[in-house]
C-alpha cells in the first residue's frame, strides 16, 4: 500500500476507494459497468457512494432513489446465524458455534453466480473482524481470509473499510523482525489479508481532528497517470482534504500509538475488559458478549435460553445507556446492543467503572434491581 489519498472523514475515505476502484475496473478492461458487493448490515458512511454500499434500512432506505445498485451478501453473525446449530451458552457465540462455514459458501455462491452472468463483481467491500453500526458483529477467526481469497479469485478488488477497526482498535499484536518490535495496527493484517484499498479515519488522529486516508497499490495508482491531455487524474477533492492540522495531529497520535508503552497499556486494557465483561454473564438478560480488541458489544435479550429479543418499544438498549449516563458513563446503544469502545487513554480503574456501570444498569433496567454500589465521579 504505497500510495495514499489523504482526505478528512471516513465516508470520504470510502467514497474515494469506490471511485478509484470503479475507474480502475473500467480503465483496466475488467468491466465496463463495475458492480460492487458488500455485507448484509453494512454501514460505510453517509455520502451517496458510501450509502449505496450500505445495507441498513434505517439509514439507507429513504435515500434509495438517489443510489446506484450494489449487491449484499450474508455476513457472519454467529449469535443469530440460521446455520448455527448450537444451543445458546454463556459464552461468545463464535466460540461454541456448530456450523460448516455456510456463510463462506454464501459469499462464494454470490460471486460465482455473478460471474456466470458475465459481469463479475469489480469490488468486495467489507469491515474486517467486526461490523460496527450493524450491531458490533464480529467475524469468527478464519472467515476473512476465506472470503477474501474467494473474492479475489473471482476478480474482485478488496476494499477494506477500517474506519472503525483501524489503528489498533481490534487488538495489537507485537512481532519481531530482526529485533525491531513492530505492531499490527489493522484488522485485515491480523488475519493475514492484504486488501487493494484500505480506508482509515477515526483513529488516525485519536479522534481529535478530521483526517482520513485511502491507501492503495502502485498498480492502481498507475492507472491514473498519463500525459496532461489524457486527463487520467483522479478528479476528487474537497477544500479541506489533507488538512494540515489534521495531518499534524495524526503524526502526533501515530507516534504515541506506536510506542511500546502504548501497546502495553492497550493490551492490558483489553485483558481487563475481557475479565470484567465475563461477570456480565451472570445477568439473565445478557444474551451475547462479543469483544474484539478494545471494542465490545453486549446484546440484551428477553431470554438468553431462547435468544428472544426485547421488542423495539421497550427501548431496552436506550434505557440501559440512560442508566449508565446517570452513573457518568456515556455510550450509545445500537438497538439492544450496548457498545463499549473506551478511548486508549482510559485507565484500568476507569474501565472497571465503565463495566460496573454497565452491569448495574442492565440489572436495574431489566430486573428492576437497585444499584448495589455508589459511584463517585
Ligand atoms: C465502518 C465505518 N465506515 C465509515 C464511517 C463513516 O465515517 P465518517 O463518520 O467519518 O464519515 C463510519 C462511521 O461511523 C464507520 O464506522
Amino acid at each position: 500500500m504505497s500510495k495514499v489519498f489523504f482526505s478528512d472523514d471516513g465516508s470520504t475515505a470510502v467514497e474515494a476507494a469506490l471511485k478509484l476502484a470503479y475507474e480502475f475496473a473500467r480503465r483496466s478492461g475488467r468491466s465496463r459497468k463495475p458492480k460492487f458487493l458488500s455485507l448484509a448490515g453494512a454501514y460505510h458512511g453517509d455520502t451517496i457512494g458510501a450509502v449505496a454500499l450500505g445495507h441498513v434500512d434505517l439509514f439507507h432506505r429513504r435515500f434509495s432513489g438517489l443510489l446506484f445498485k450494489t449487491d449484499e451478501v450474508m455476513a457472519p453473525y454467529c449469535y443469530r446465524c440460521p446455520f448455527n446449530r448450537a444451543r445458546p451458552e454463556r459464552e461468545d457465540a463464535r466460540e461454541y458455534r456448530k456450523c460448516a462455514w455456510e456463510c463462506v459458501g454464501e459469499v462464494e455462491r454470490k460471486l460465482v453466480s455473478q460471474k456466470k452472468r458475465g459481469a463479475p463483481y469489480s469490488g468486495f467491500v467489507f469491515e474486517p473482524l467486526m461490523q460496527g453500526a450493524a450491531g458490533m458483529i464480529p467475524q469468527p477467526a478464519g472467515w476473512l481470509p476465506q472470503v477474501t481469497d474467494i473474492a479475489r479469485s473471482h476478480g474482485a478488488l478488496l476494499i477494506a473499510d477500517e474506519v472503525m477497526t483501524g489503528f489498533g482498535r481490534t487488538g495489537t499484536l507485537q512481532f519481531q523482525i530482526s529485533n525491531l518490535k513492530s505492531q499490527i495496527l489493522f484488522a485485515c493484517h491480523q488475519e493475514g489479508v492484504q486488501p487493494d484499498f484500505l480506508c482509515v479515519a477515526k483513529g488516525m488522529t485519536g479522534g481529535y481532528l478530521p483526517m482520513a486516508a485511502t491507501l492503495t497499490t502502485q498498480e492502481i495508482f498507475d492507472a491514473f497517470l498519463g500525459e496532461h491531455e489524457d486527463f487520467k487524474t483522479f478528479f476528487h477533492g474537497h477544500s479541506y482534504t489533507a488538512n494540515q492540522l489534521g495531518a499534524a495531529a495524526s503524526l502526533a497520535s501515530l507516534e504515541l500509538l506506536q510506542s511500546a508503552a502504548s501497546a502495553r497499556a492497550r493490551h492490558q486494557l483489553q485483558q481487563t475488559m475481557r475479565l470484567e465483561l465475563r461477570r456480565l454473564w451472570s445477568l439473565p438478560h445478557v444474551g451475547d458478549i462479543r469483544q474484539v480488541g478494545l471494542i465490545a458489544g453486549v446484546e440484551l435479550v428477553r431470554d438468553w435460553r431462547t435468544r428472544e429479543p426485547f421488542d423495539l418499544p421497550e427501548r431496552a438498549g436506550i434505557r440501559v445507556c440512560e442508566a449508565m449516563a446517570r452513573r457518568g458513563v456515556l455510550t450509545r446503544p445500537i438497538g439492544n446492543v450496548i457498545v463499549l469502545m473506551p478511548p486508549y487513554c482510559t485507565t484500568q480503574q476507569q474501565l472497571r467503572r465503565m463495566v460496573e456501570a454497565l452491569h448495574v444498569s442492565i440489572a436495574e433496567v431489566t430486573q428492576g434491581k437497585r444499584p448495589s454500589r455508589t459511584f463517585h465521579f
